[in-house]
């Protein structure tokens, strides 16, 4: 029979990264608990409708990536590709926006998108998601971007750049659209065949396409910014001049598009050099239509999300793996030492302290190599010589110093 293996893009975080994924998710809390962000645990599964309608049909992640299904009563499910459509959902299900005080969230778990398979690119993978509903901005926008760059910064990442734009409104991004549009056509031999298809559903998108050509055509085209209307422009001025204020530093990329449909005005996404290809650690920005699109009361967001893979990717070039060490080993060296053995390691756990043993007696030699490999601080070690006295010998596995100690004073 052959091997059942994991799923295609569904990956194991084994126990010498898992610390990693802690300190992560530490950083994340404490952060989370400095700026003010309450944890919201959305669930995995939500009504397709929900991301159809938030995200939008026309985006990728709709129309290529999700894991959508019928459950066993006919209804359309999804895993969730991402996790703002569902906080969006869960804020106006609960009244968490209501009273005129911004809402801040935080969301930490796994999200699923079918998309090809690579390196900082899975199928199954996590975010850090980080939202604020009911204020319009724009110091709440720069509050977003610094709660992100100080995540990065203080988990030791020294080379990230931040790249803002303003996707304008549904006021001015309309005229922008059609000039855009018209520049394509003009140029359609030029784009290739995943641009040819953007450009009668999603054109923007066509901005930031990879191929070469589609840059060159894309480069040539209107800019947003000459396209934005008065509070657009002075809300992007806000959230710049916020950010100046803080001394974090920012490039302005008029070409920044994002993949979801839901964005107006800010829009940003934090890149760094030790990815590779896919460079963007982080993206987000502000949604001031999808609580009204998917049903409620018109209530303005800002967030992000981090792609914790590619944190933690990037940080374990420079972090050792390892996995946790225990405090004690205990070695059992005959069969009647077993019991002992057994009861004093849950009178030590009892205590607090970490303590690891195998449950078969076994040579001396063979349990030392056993307690090393494990990287246990010290050793007990009960054999029949020990047992008669009522006392254990206590191995200290740096110094290699030895000491007997009665059994009753553990
Ligand atoms: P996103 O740009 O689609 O935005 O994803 C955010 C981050 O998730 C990316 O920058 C990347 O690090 C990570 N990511 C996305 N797809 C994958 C994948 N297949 N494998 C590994 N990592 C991936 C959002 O999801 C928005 N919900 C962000 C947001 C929050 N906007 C406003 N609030």
């Amino acid at each position: 029979m052959t091997e059942i293996t994991a799923v295609r893009g569904f990956k194991d975080i084994l126990p010498d990264q898992a610390w990693i994924w802690r300190l992560v998710e530490d950083k994340a809390r404490d952060l989370a608990r400095r700026f003010g962000y309450q944890e919201l645990r959305v669930p995995i599964l939500e009504r397709t409708e929900l991301f159809a309608r938030g995200i939008g049909e026309a985006t990728d992640v709709v129309e290529k990536e999700m894991y959508t299904f019928e459950d066993r009563s006919g209804d359309r499910i999804t895993l969730r590709p991402e996790a703002t459509a569902g906080l969006a959902r869960a804020v106006l299900e609960h009244n968490l926006a209501e009273g005129g005080r911004p809402t801040r969230l935080f969301c930490l778990g796994p999200m699923f998108r079918y998309e090809r398979p690579q390196k900082g690119r899975q199928r199954q993978f996590h975010q850090l998601d980080v939202e604020v509903f009911g204020d319009p901005g724009p110091y709440v926008d720069a509050e977003v971007v610094a709660f992100l760059n100080d995540f990065l910064t203080e988990l030791g990442f020294d080379d990230v750049s931040v790249q803002l734009n303003s996707l304008g409104c549904p006021k001015c991004r309309p005229a922008f659209r059609k000039r855009l549009t018209d520049h394509l056509l003009a140029q359609k031999d030029s784009l290739c065949p995943d641009c040819l298809r953007r450009l009668g559903r999603n054109p923007l998108r066509v901005l930031d396409c990879k191929v070469e050509a589609c840059q060159a055509v894309a480069a040539s085209g209107p800019e947003m910014a000459d396209f934005l209307c008065l509070e657009c422009r002075e809300h992007l001025a806000g959230v710049t001049g916020a950010l100046t204020d803080l001394g974090l530093g920012y490039s302005l990329n008029g070409r920044l598009v994002r993949g979801l449909d839901y964005y107006a005005r800010t829009a940003f996404e934090v890149h760094s050099d030790r990815l590779g290809a896919q460079s963007a650690v982080a993206g987000g920005g502000r949604y001031d239509g999808l609580c009204r699109e998917i049903g409620g009361p018109d209530v303005p967001g800002i967030g992000f999300a981090v792609g914790l893979e590619r944190v933690i990717m990037a940080l374990s070039q420079t972090l050792e793996l390892r996995t946790q060490r225990p405090d004690y080993y205990l070695a059992a060296l005959a069969p009647e030492a077993l019991g002992p053995a057994f009861a004093l390691a849950q009178k030590l756990r009892k205590r607090g302290l970490a303590v690891e043993a195998d449950w078969a007696a076994g040579s001396l030699k063979s349990r030392l190599k056993r307690a090393d490999r494990l990287g246990a601080a010290k050793v007990i070690m009960l054999g029949p010589d020990e047992l008669a006295n009522n006392e254990a010998t206590v191995r200290d596995m740096a110094t290699k110093e030895q000491s007997k100690k009665p059994l009753a004073d553990f």
